[in-house]
């Protein structure tokens, strides 16, 4: 994956902001959004729920300036239409979509946040369970979900990584993409193997823009990744210049001075969505 430092981003949602989100940081150019990482403070891990405190502040504190992991966990419950806006314009390469199987009985997606991948399983499976731990993304993709096409066919369900609320062998794939990593909070042993667990014998268990490879090899994971230019596609220049003064800061001036809502992976200075590890189940 994907995000520089973590995992693995308008409506009257319940806190868009929180106070002084957005605002201009001190010694900062004049109008320049706040970055990700001086978003958010301590006083805003109140927002977690018991479940999720337990995985992301096991220690019962942190502190979302100096672990981005956080301000992302942050993000996702107090911002997610901006983390929305940001996932739309970081789009996977289309040879990851079809590569993944399709015409299956059932797709289990974990992470599902506001439906990257998941608005992609819809033609690929009979029933898709989308499962997500933040209320607020849950929200978006619901929403997401009632105006498309055999939207019907998806079921946006809560739970976590370590804990599926899905039967043994239920599903053809069980798919993650910009979600699981090594560390227990995000998936980790218990996450891959409960991953493992709701497949079925013969099935496919999917990791898309996974970080961490050899981790995942050593676990009897095979890799695949699709070539050609990619680019960050933002809804404007004007979004451009916004969202990478807030996500891709070192990336900020370059955005800006290229003048172009289009902005190469290269220049944003992440690996691109194009890739993905993959384990098929003995059948
Ligand atoms: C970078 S976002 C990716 C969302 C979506 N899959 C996409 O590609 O846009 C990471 C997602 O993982 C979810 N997540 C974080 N910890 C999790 C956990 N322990 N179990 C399941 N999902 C988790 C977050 O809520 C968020 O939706």
């Amino acid at each position: 994956m994907t995000q520089p430092e973590t995992p693995a981003r308008a409506c009257p949602e319940p806190a868009e902001a929180p106070a002084g989100a957005g605002a201009e940081p001190p010694g900062a150019p004049a109008g320049a959004p706040r970055e990700l990482r001086n978003r958010y403070t301590a006083a805003d891990l109140a927002v977690f729920t018991s479940d999720e405190a337990s995985r992301f502040i096991p220690q019962g504190d942190g502190d979302p300036r100096g672990d981005m992991v956080l301000a992302w966990e942050l993000l996702y419950r107090l911002e997610p239409g901006l983390y929305d806006r940001l996932a739309s314009a970081e789009r996977l390469h289309p040879g990851v979509v079809g590569w993944l199987p399709r015409h299956v009985d059932q797709i289990a997606e974990v992470g599902a946040g506001t439906g990257r991948l998941t608005m992609e399983l819809i033609g690929r499976g009979r029933r898709i369970v989308a499962v997500e731990p933040a209320q607020p993304l849950r929200r978006i993709l619901r929403r997401k979900l009632a105006t498309a096409d055999h939207g019907d066919r998806v079921q946006v369900i809560h739970g976590f990584f370590d804990q599926l609320p899905l039967p043994d062998d239920s599903a053809d794939l069980v798919v993650a993409c910009s979600a699981f990593t090594p560390s227990p909070g995000h998936g980790g042993e218990g996450g891959l193997a409960e991953m493992e667990r709701v497949c079925r014998p013969g099935g496919c268990v999917a990791i898309i823009w996974p970080n961490h490879l050899d981790w995942l090899a050593t676990r009897g994971y095979a890799y695949v990744s699709f070539p050609g230019p990619m680019s960050v596609e933002f809804a404007s220049f004007r979004e451009a210049v916004e969202l990478a003064g807030i996500f891709y800061p070192r990336a900020a001036g370059e955005v800006r001075r290229r003048g172009s809502r289009r902005v190469p992976f290269e220049v944003i200075g992440i690996n691109p969505p194009r890739d993905l590890a993959f384990r098929m189940l003995a059948g």
